[in-house]
């Protein structure tokens, strides 16, 4: 009789156990689908945040466009170009979105010039230079402010840097100078080159490509002209990058 009771206490037990492990199961199945629910939300609100970003920050590239007119259509072009160029150098591909924002925001510095300065139609007397030329770190402190905006500060500090060392502010050399800003000054460099101004026609490519060859090594990081103009980069805007909303203007400035 003990021994019957035994086994009859065993089955039970076995039959606890085994709708036990069936709860568990089913709880587990549960977990999961709300966790894959989670994760799909956060992704959701994760992209929804990336587009809002990047129309801040074209906002604010729409804002300096609209304080200089002159340079309608030039923070577009320079970021075209810059990612282009940037790809082609084998820039690392999860810093391409930050090179772009870098390279659309560089003159943002420029809300902070004189409107007497930065819309004179003639050129500029010294005094009026040294002004102009305060546009990197007006920038730089405008972005250090905006914690959005830190990755790209490089760019926008040190864009009218040279390789040998004559630009501005920090006078850096050579490869001292943070690979986004070399890469933005010949983009900067080839549009303001490439497009009319006020006061001169846009040169031709071959024109463009002979003097930014003549730079490369004095002005311009040698190994990114050689990449630019080896590979026809300045041709490539129309084709490659159609799709993106820039506003292709006529006019440029490079100050
Ligand atoms: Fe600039």
């Amino acid at each position: 009789m003990k021994l019957l009771n035994l086994v009859e206490e065993q089955r039970e037990l076995v039959r606890k156990l085994s709708a036990d492990q069936q709860k568990l199961q089913r709880r587990e199945t549960l977990l999961d689908v709300v966790v894959k629910e989670r994760t799909k939300e956060l992704e959701e609100s994760y992209e929804k945040l990336k587009i809002a970003n990047r129309q801040a920050l074209f906002g604010l590239a729409e804002a300096i466009e609209a304080k200089d007119p002159y340079t309608k259509g030039h923070c577009g072009r320079v970021a075209a170009y810059s990612l282009v160029l940037a790809k082609e150098a084998g820039y690392p591909v999860d810093g391409l979105e930050t090179l772009e924002f870098g390279a659309f925001l560089h003159d943002i510095g420029k809300i902070g010039i004189k409107d007497a300065v930065l819309l004179k139609p003639g050129p500029l007397d010294d005094a009026e230079w040294i002004h102009m030329r305060e546009h990197p770190v007006k920038g730089y402190d405008i972005a250090s402010k905006i914690e959005m905006l830190h990755p790209i500060m490089p760019a926008v500090r040190n864009h009218h840097e040279r390789w040998d060392g004559s630009g501005y502010p920090d006078k850096m050399v050579a490869l001292d100078i943070p690979i986004s800003a070399r890469i933005v000054a010949i983009a900067d460099a080839y549009d303001a080159m490439a497009t009319d101004r006020p006061y001169k026609k846009a040169l031709s490519i071959e024109e463009c490509e002979a003097i930014l060859r003549k730079t490369a090594g004095k002005m311009y990081d040698p190994d990114l002209i050689e990449v630019f103009v080896g590979r026809h980069l300045g041709t490539l805007y129309d084709e490659k990058y159609d799709d993106l909303p820039y506003d292709d203007g006529h006019v440029a400035s490079s100050t």
